[in-house]
């Protein structure tokens, strides 16, 4: 996957993410000395508010340099891919954030954080459902075949329906699921081009550096009848929100 993060980017960017997160946190009602392992923490964010709760968590990132920057807010964060997951009933709760999209494993994650839980635990979390980002995706696709490039294998996300990802964690033994999927139309305050340059970089890969700001031009070209309103975009953000549990 071409894709580099930038914490202090991110940081200044994305914080829209975490913040949009946060009502994740009364959905897991992390308590004092729980066991909290936090699947893609990218900077940390979010993983603060679960130590602020009480919990010692372990935080895990595929990105160096994201760990880096949680690990310098203090956290115990550690480079791994959650996709293979090697802890055995170690955990009382799984929470993850705007990561599992990045994961095209996702039954291999789902059977390893069952893995990880104790008996009784908790995975609450969150990803982009289906449709999320289609008009973004949609636009990026007919430019790039527009240029001759080829789209096969180019995007990186797996956006799961509610039905698709229930089968996935039903068929990991966990019980008590609830999800919900709906449109959250995300305002983004700066440029959608830098939305882009920021998290669709694996869809830019295939365009020589040269023509990437026209490329990026023609994409927001595309997407300002659909996305930009009242002098502000609004991104067309589908979120697919879990909540189940391990057998007692
Ligand atoms: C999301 O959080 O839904 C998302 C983030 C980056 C790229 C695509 C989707």
């Amino acid at each position: 996957m071409n894709q580099i993060w930038d914490p202090q980017r991110y940081r200044h960017e994305a914080a829209f993410v975490a913040r949009l997160g946060e009502p994740l946190l009364d959905l897991l009602a992390p308590r004092t000395g729980e066991w909290v392992l936090d699947l893609g923490c990218g900077d940390g964010s979010l993983t603060m508010k679960l130590v602020a709760a009480g919990c010692s968590v372990v935080a895990l990132d595929s990105s160096a340099a994201q760990v880096a920057a949680a690990r310098e807010r203090g956290l115990d964060a550690r480079v791994a891919d959650a996709q293979y997951l090697d802890c055995q009933a170690e955990f009382d709760a799984v929470f993850t954030n705007a990561a599992l999209h990045w994961m095209p494993r996702q039954a291999a994650v789902i059977a390893g954080v069952r893995r990880a839980l104790k008996p009784g635990g908790r995975f609450v979390g969150e990803l982009g459902g289906a449709g999320n980002v289609a008009t973004i995706v949609a636009a990026l696709d007919a430019e790039l075949r527009a240029r001759g490039c080829a789209i096969e294998g180019l995007n990186p996300w797996t956006f799961p329906s509610a039905d698709a990802f229930r089968a996935l964690l039903d068929a990991a033994g966990f019980v008590d699921i609830s999800l919900e999927c709906f449109a959250r139309p995300t305002r983004f305050e700066r440029d959608v081009a830098d939305w882009l340059t920021l998290m669709a970089q694996s869809f830019l890969a295939p365009v020589p550096t040269t023509a990437r700001a026209d490329f990026l031009a023609a994409v927001t070209a595309r997407l300002r009848p659909a996305l930009f309103r009242d002098d502000v975009w609004l991104l067309d953000y589908v979120r697919l929100r879990f909540a189940a549990r391990v057998p007692a």
